[in-house]
């Protein structure tokens, strides 16, 4: 932990989103300094405390070199991306240019004003339709969708970029963020929604049901399994990664879930025992490109860092994202 004698500044892309915001709370808690970026293109800009909110565009290299100058950073903890996967198969120049691009002016400019530390947000989706599970980080690149790709991309930049100019840096690959803090001060609220969880509490308020894609795949109940993780547990993993790397830790890779699969159907039971109301949903057709299964093997994480899940009950998760739904919803 930071003491107030030393304290670090952390500047965090992406600080006004669901896992950014999460982690921002995190990192004051645990007494870092911090100041977000971010373009509020999909970021909320309640959800960030205003006296640290920097709004503008990673594409704007001279903006973050002056920010770099006026408020040096010991470390960068790069959230800031676009994150659906169905759009960036319809857009995927939009997803190169903002996933990529972006991120190249991001390191573009930390290398010109000497901030050698940062923590990427990377995915599942690099893995595509890995054949074993759970999955371990030296499984092959094989992304399936441009999101997956952009992210690899990211990855094999940051590769080059430590080897030239020994830019350290750790690539965090999540697997199904999920629930908010349990304090209630931050969660998911995606614009528009495309995960499970939110949904399910949207059919709840409306009656309207979800669709569940498909039940015809190669699981125990037929529905896709995941790896649910929860958010704060991910927001400690950006932590942990930080300090490794200000300790002066080597660059790494790390898978962050909890080595346990849920099925869609074992989700929706979940939710209903903890709110106590029925799930309206129907068997829809499958969606495409979804892996059947998709479980972390995240021993690396765990053994390297220290990392354990805290809140890795599904309970926990659902009951966490349900208080935050209820505040928030109208
Ligand atoms: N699902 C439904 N109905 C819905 C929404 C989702 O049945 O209305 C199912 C999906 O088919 C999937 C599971 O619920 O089996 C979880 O779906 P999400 O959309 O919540 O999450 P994904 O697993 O598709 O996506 C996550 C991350 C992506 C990442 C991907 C890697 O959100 O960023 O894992 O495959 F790319």
């Amino acid at each position: 932990m930071a003491s107030s004698q030393q304290k670090k500044r952390i500047l965090v892309t992406g600080g006004a989103g669901y896992i950014g915001s999460n982690t921002v709370l995190q990192l004051a808690d645990a007494g870092y300094e911090v100041v977000v970026v971010d373009n509020l293109s999909y970021g909320r800009r309640e959800a960030v405390d205003p006296r640290i909110l920097r709004v503008f565009d990673l594409h704007d290299t001279e903006a973050l070199v002056a920010l770099f100058q006026a408020e040096p950073c010991d470390a960068v903890i790069h959230f800031a991306a676009f994150i659906s996967v169905g759009e960036s198969m319809k857009l995927p120049e939009i997803y190169f240019d903002n996933n990529v691009g972006a991120s190249l002016s991001l390191f573009t400019a930390m290398l010109r004003t000497g901030v050698k530390h940062l923590v990427f947000s990377s995915t599942a989706a690099v893995y595509g339709l890995p054949e074993s599970s759970p999955i371990s980080e030296d499984l092959p690149y094989a992304p399936i969708n441009p999101y997956g790709e952009s992210k690899v991309m990211v990855e094999k930049i940051l590769g080059w970029l430590d080897r030239a100019h020994g830019l350290r840096h750790v690539c965090l690959r999540y697997f199904n963020a999920s629930g908010a803090d349990p304090e209630g001060r931050a969660g998911e609220m995606h614009n528009p929604e495309t995960h499970l969880i939110p949904l399910l509490f949207r059919a709840i308020q409306t009656g309207k049901p979800v669709d569940v894609f498909g039940d015809d795949y190669p699981t125990p109940d037929g529905t896709c399994v995941r790896d649910y993780i929860h958010v704060s547990d991910l927001a400690q993993a950006h932590i942990l990664a930080v300090e490794s790397l200000l300790g002066g830790a080597p660059s790494n890779k790390f898978n962050v879930g909890t080595g346990t699969g849920f099925s869609v159907l074992e989700v929706i039971r979940a939710v209903e025992s903890v709110t106590g109301k029925q799930v309206p949903h129907r068997i829809s057709p499958r969606r495409a490109g979804d892996p059947p299964a998709l479980v972390a093997d995240s021993n690396k994480l765990q053994s390297t860092l220290g990392w354990k899940p805290r809140l890795g009950e599904l309970k926990d998760i659902v009951s966490t994202a349900w208080n935050f739904a209820q505040k928030h919803s109208k």
